[in-house]
């Protein structure tokens, strides 16, 4: 085990009602007048917006708000909303929604309080703010979908400008003061959504999972519980979207395999990731879809790095039968996951996600390794990627 620091200060607040409880949250974490931030309009559809309105007037909590964030948030919107921000003298950030109005609400959180500009830290090109940001307003989630586990994480991911990447802004700073979890607000999500949650929440894992770093026990039986959890409801909450107990354990999957309970103490990769991100910028894309094209053709593309450990997952989370040729319980258990993601109606293939293969060199560029490796597991050259890629087609 490698050493660590783990910080997870948000306060979760869970479980049916949990919303009437915001406005107090808010004031608990010293907002007195709040943004409140939110999407494409399905909190005001489905009522969750009107919820969190009233909890706020009866705490007596100031507010504004802005709305619009599209899924992959577009920097031009951040940037609306920290003059916003400035003009109001607002001192609180209240994100309604998934990962995209989580993400934007950091990003405004962190810019609000930054004498520069916010992208200059995605881009790295301010070396004055470099990783970590140094200052935000406090946030505050009220999470609609559970995927991106934006609710617990540190990062915002952020779709820059015209050249169509999607960048990482970080830092302990960023993680909410608190998020309400409440099952029921995942009800009205249309299958296809939920499906994207369930690739994403397993990935998150996935990233922590296959590592260089052997022996962290506690992280590896963490990890497999979350992953074999998010498998086993997954079909509960494809056939019943309202089925209160798998939406609340995927709810609560979520947060846990993203918050960094399921990696620390050791290497992490998160490769898949990166590449799946200038997917999601270039085509808009759903995250999770792309990540189900991506990882299976990462997984064939680094298996033999780890055979032990591409058979320990198969083992243990897709139940392949113990033997002595790991390369075949390998294949087994990427056959199972890919059959998995298909069985809940995610595309897994490039002509499926609707990308195009004279783009691949176009996508691995423009993660600009510059000549530096990604991930961990097996680290990679853009030569690799571009095979994975290809893999994919
Ligand atoms: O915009 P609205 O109208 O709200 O509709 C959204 C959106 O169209 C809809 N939706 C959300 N809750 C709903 C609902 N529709 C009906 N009922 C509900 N209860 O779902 C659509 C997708 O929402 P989005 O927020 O984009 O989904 P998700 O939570 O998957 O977030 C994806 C974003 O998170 C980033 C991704 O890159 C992507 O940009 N990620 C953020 C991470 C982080 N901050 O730590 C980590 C992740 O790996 C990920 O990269
Ligand atoms: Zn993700």
């Amino acid at each position: 085990m490698i050493n660590f620091e783990f910080c997870s200060p948000t306060k979760f607040v869970f479980g049916r009602g949990a919303e009437v409880k915001v406005g107090a949250l808010v004031k608990q974490f010293g907002g007195t007048k709040a943004l409140v931030h939110f999407g494409g309009g399905s909190v005001k559809r489905t009522g969750v917006y009107d919820k969190v309105i009233a909890a706020l007037w009866d705490a007596g909590v100031a507010f504004v708000e802005l709305g619009g964030v599209q899924p992959n948030p577009r920097e031009a919107l951040v940037r609306e909303g920290i003059a916003l921000c400035r003009k109001e003298k607002v001192d609180f950030i209240l994100a309604v929604g998934g990962g995209s109005v989580i993400d934007s609400a950091k990003a405004i959180a962190f810019g609000a309080t930054y004498d520069g500009d916010f992208a200059d830290h995605a881009f790295g090109k301010d070396t004055k703010v470099m990783t970590p940001v140094p200052s935000a307003l406090p946030i505050g989630t009220v999470l609609t979908i559970a995927a991106a586990g934006s609710e617990g994480s540190c990062n915002s991911i952020i779709s820059l400008g015209e050249e169509k990447l999607k960048r990482t802004i970080t830092g302990d700073r960023l993680r909410p003061r608190f998020s309400i979890l409440n099952p029921e607000f995942t009800f009205t999500l249309p299958p296809y959504q939920t499906a994207c949650g369930l690739a994403d929440i397993f990935a998150h894992v996935v990233e922590r999972y296959f590592t260089p770093t052997g022996r962290v026990t506690v992280t590896d039986e963490l990890c497999e519980a979350v992953m074999r959890t998010v498998v086993a409801e997954s079909a509960a909450v494809m056939a019943n979207p309202e089925d209160y107990e798998a939406r609340a354990n995927i709810m609560w999957a979520g947060t846990v395999a993203h918050n960094n309970v399921c990696g620390v103490g050791r290497a992490q990769d998160w490769s898949s990731h990166g590449i799946e991100h200038e997917l999601s910028a270039l085509y808009d894309c759903a995250h999770g879809a792309g990540l189900a094209v991506v990882m299976p053709a990462w997984m064939k593309y680094v298996k033999d790095a780890g055979l032990e450990r591409f058979a320990r997952f198969a083992e243990r989370v897709w139940g392949v039968e113990k033997g002595d040729d790991l390369a075949a319980m390998a294949d087994e258990g990427i056959a199972r996951y890919t059959a998995w993601l298909k069985s809940i109606g995610l595309p897994t293939t490039f002509a499926e996600l609707g990308a195009k293969g004279e783009d691949i060199p176009k996508l691995a560029a423009n993660l600009h390794l510059n000549g530096k490796s990604l991930g961990a597991f097996r680290p990679l050259t853009e030569t690799d990627v571009r095979e994975i890629l290809k893999l994919a087609l």
